[in-house]
């Protein structure tokens, strides 16, 4: 099996590495780069648990190879929160929403979610709610994801005790 030499950054940190032409993003962003918040459940495009950023758009890791992320910003769930610890406002919204129980599935929403929103809670709420669409949760009933992607799009209030159901 062929390898080839890649260099791209990871969470903003430059990273240079060799791999086999067949290894899919997801498993070398968990073994080779430590990053095993990105998750993998079905490796086939459809439950969305390995999805990251690259280049600021959403990607499923595991129909991507190492390869293509050449030259590449790679930002995974362990890059999104400040140094400080402050959550990104994605993640806030989650943990304020109770939109996960455990938390497989949260990853890869986290980093659509953020995708679309940015550093700011606002967005375009129809693209918002179908971008749900493309992630599996076999926990939560999605009551608690949809009111935090409802929170991020501006649809419900950004403070202030959760309205559940
Ligand atoms: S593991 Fe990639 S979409 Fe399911
Ligand atoms: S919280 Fe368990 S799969 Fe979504």
């Amino acid at each position: 099996m062929s390898e080839h030499a890649i260099q791209l950054t990871i969470n903003g940190r430059a990273h240079e590495a060799r791999v086999e032409s067949r290894l899919t993003l997801s498993d070398f962003l968990r073994g080779d780069a430590g990053c095993t918040g990105v998750h993998v459940g079905c490796e086939h495009g459809v439950c969305g648990a390995c999805t990251v950023m690259v280049d600021g758009a959403a990607v499923r890791s595991c129909l991507m190879l190492a390869v293509q992320a050449n030259g590449a910003a790679v930002t995974t769930v362990e890059g999104l929160a400040d140094d400080d610890g402050t959550l990104h406002p994605v993640q806030q919204a989650l943990r304020d929403e109770y939109g996960l129980q455990c938390g497989f599935c949260t990853p890869g929403i986290v980093m659509t979610l953020a995708s679309l929103t940015g550093a700011t809670p606002a967005t375009d709420p129809d693209k918002v709610m179908n971008a749900l669409s493309g992630h599996i949760c076999r926990c939560t009933g999605y009551q608690g994801i949809r009111r935090a992607a409802r929170r991020l799009a501006g649809l419900a209030p950004t403070q202030g005790a959760p309205t559940h159901g």
